[in-house]
């Protein structure tokens, strides 16, 4: 799905804005990365994505479809959202039950249901964990079950807001793999909302936002190699993206490498 910010202002409170006259364009079958310092706008971007809220100036698009009161509905149940505390996120006593509640809410049949919770739990993890209390989770795996009870939906659109932030780092990598591959088998939207640089270099683009507007749009290597983008973004930059950027140019061949080398990672 394409998703369209069209000048987009929004506040919480009259006379005041957190996104600021907002303009971008997501493609069908991309993988975006936002970035940004705290509080500056970005699970804000991602509510008003989601329809949860309703700007207060311009117009939000999704495959072409105005996202207003009126649309809302229809659009989200193709919109699945994690947030970063999992806490919040549970409605059932066993990880199960949580895994199923959206998807009986669909009336989705029940071998279907079945199906999609072992699939999902087996892709984060959490297969042998099925019938404990989320409660009783660890941090890590709260946010696991919440990544499954997400994708179980299968949404066209996936918002990760800061939703590996408990992740160990072979966690985090696993489960951006399994968005991407998601991305291409089944022609997903991703958006995740991250301060982990990591998490940049896989994405197809990077938005930078800084207090409600956009620093920067680019490749993750436009980004990574802007030191001045990431400072103002409060992000570190990886020390070998900090090598390669302190080589001169008569060392491109080794500066090449090194980007293959981190792609890969
Ligand atoms: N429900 C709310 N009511 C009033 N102000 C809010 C509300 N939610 C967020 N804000 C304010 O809006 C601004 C943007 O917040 P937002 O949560 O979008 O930032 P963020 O970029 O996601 O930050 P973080 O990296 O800390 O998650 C902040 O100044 C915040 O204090
Ligand atoms: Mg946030």
């Amino acid at each position: 799905m394409k998703i369209k910010f069209d000048s987009v202002t929004f506040g919480y409170e009259q006379g005041t804005s957190v996104v600021k006259d907002l303009s971008f364009e997501i493609d069908t079958n991309q993988m975006i990365a936002i970035i940004g310092p705290n509080g500056s706008g970005k699970s804000t971007i991602a509510k008003l994505m989601m329809g949860l809220l309703i700007p207060d100036k311009g117009h939000i698009y999704i495959d072409g479809q105005l996202l207003d009161e009126a649309g809302v509905e229809k659009l989200r149940s193709k919109m699945g959202i994690v947030f970063q505390n999992p806490d919040n996120q549970f409605v059932a006593s066993t990880v199960k039950d949580d895994i199923a509640f959206g998807l009986e809410n669909r009336c989705i049949e029940r071998s279907e249901m079945l199906k999609r919770i072992k699939e999902y739990a087996s892709l984060v993890k959490m297969d042998t964990h099925l019938e404990r209390n989320p409660e009783d989770l660890s941090g890590g795996q709260k946010q696991r079950v919440a990544i499954a009870s997400v994708l179980a939906m299968e949404p066209d659109v996936i918002i990760f807001d800061e939703a590996t932030s408990m992740l160990d780092p072979i966690g985090v990598a696993e489960i951006i793999e399994t968005l991407n591959m998601l991305k291409n088998l089944a022609s997903k939207t991703i958006i995740t909302i991250t301060h982990n640089i990591e998490e940049v270099l896989y994405a197809d683009q990077v938005l930078v936002i800084n207090d409600g507007k956009i620093l920067a749009s680019g490749k993750p290597i436009d980004i990574l190699t802007n030191n001045q983008i990431l400072e103002q973004a409060h992000i570190l930059n990886l020390p070998i993206v900090d090598l390669i950027n302190s080589l001169g140019d008569e060392n491109q061949q080794i500066k090449d490498a090194l980007w293959e080398y981190l792609y890969k990672m």
